[in-house]
């Protein structure tokens, strides 16, 4: 679905030298390479403080630890979405609330957040799936009503500008209280391994997420607050150094892919691609993803793999209808867009190496069979 190697052929003297450097001055552990990180990072969001991590789930678990949320508090989030989203929040002792997503942006709706709202709910967590932005206007001026906090899951959207209401454009994670990303190695600013951050424009709240990732220290063996140990460690710093420069280019080589994609498949009233154009650039192609509602999805991606085309299923189980998630609380009636994405999504293979003769022999694989 990916194409690592390629893309690091081209940036290779730079990440090798940056590698080098932490291994020639041993400063594998929090050296200045995480620090020089943190603030281009900051540069490039626009926002006041990144708190880099060990991970994207530790980061959206770190972000909530550092927000003042009770056990028992309910936290509205989206059912289409990967499992780490709801699984910190159930962690936590928090009650996850699950509700629908859109047809059209497959994010959260904002009719499901504002009739999931009850006395006990205490904040949203909107994701920006596959690389598009929420709606994030709408979700602040629910959270701001009610007295909620935003937690932005950005693990898909690095970069992804949101456009509001009035035009002024803000990078993605910038909105919210908080947000919380990942460098998993396919994301679309991503590391050789494991690495996450948080992100605030509040200046308390960042002292204490800082104590948080560091076992609860703001002093060294002072343990103020529970903690965790949940650090990116400099060789990853490194490698995302020296990747950041190239992400909007990267974000830009996804969203001409994803363009060719579309023009080669909006072609068949089955094959409904995404729509991305309406709003600038809001989004930034983590996944290219499509539906088809002829009910032969399934039967695609086994003639797909046949031609050792690779492509994935994201997400093919609601998290409503995960043994861990399941709740009494959910009907089926609840989630009936979910359910049918589940049904109907599939990916195609999505990065930013992929060239006009890769995006025909797919798309002429797919089309073959469809029509
Ligand atoms: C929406 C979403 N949230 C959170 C995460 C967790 O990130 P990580 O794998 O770095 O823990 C992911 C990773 O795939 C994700 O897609």
């Amino acid at each position: 679905m990916v194409d690592l190697k390629s893309q690091y052929e081209k940036i290779k003297t730079e990440v090798d030298a940056s590698i080098q450097e932490v291994l020639d001055t041993n400063t594998y552990i929090n050296g200045p390479l995480v620090h020089q990180f943190q603030a281009d990072l900051e540069k490039y969001l626009g926002v006041k403080h990144v708190i880099p991590c060990a991970n994207g789930t530790d980061a959206l678990q770190i972000a909530m630890m550092g927000l003042d949320l009770k056990p028992g508090d309910e936290v509205i989030t989206a059912d289409f979405t990967f499992a780490a989203t709801v699984e910190v929040i159930a962690l936590l002792q928090l009650t996850p609330v699950l509700v629908d997503v859109d047809m059209d942006t497959m994010n959260i709706s904002i009719e499901g957040i504002k009739k999931a709202i009850t006395s006990k709910t205490k904040a949203i967590v909107p994701v920006h799936l596959f690389g598009r932005a929420a709606n994030m206007d709408a979700i602040m001026e629910i959270a701001n009503e009610h007295n909620l906090y935003v937690i932005e899951d950005n693990a898909q959207a690095i970069g992804a500008n949101y456009t509001n209401s009035k035009g002024e454009k803000t990078k993605v994670g910038a909105i919210g209280h908080v947000a919380a990303t990942s460098f998993f190695p396919s994301k679309n600013l991503g590391c050789y391994g494991d690495g996450g951050a948080i992100f605030t424009n509040d200046d308390a709240l960042a002292h204490t997420l800082r104590g948080i990732v560091n076992h609860g220290m703001y002093e060294r063996y002072h343990h103020d607050v529970v903690g965790v140990n949940s650090r990116l460690d400099s060789i990853q710093a490194g490698v995302l150094k020296s990747k950041l420069p190239h992400l909007d280019a990267y974000n830009a080589a996804r969203r001409l892919a994803a363009k060719k994609y579309n023009e080669a498949l909006s072609v068949h009233p089955s094959l409904i691609v995404p729509q991305f154009d309406w709003n600038g650039d809001d989004h930034v192609f983590h996944q290219y993803v499509v539906r088809l509602t002829n009910g032969k999805r399934d039967a695609l991606l086994t003639h797909l793999q046949s031609k050792q085309i690779p492509c994935a299923i994201y997400y093919p189980i609601p998290l409503h209808k995960q043994k861990a998630y399941a709740d009494a609380r959910y009907n089926e009636s609840d989630f009936p867009i979910t359910n049918q994405l589940c049904e109907e999504v599939f990916a195609l293979p999505m990065h930013t190496e992929l060239d006009d003769e890769q995006i025909k022999f797919i798309t002429d694989a797919v089309l073959e069979f469809i029509i």
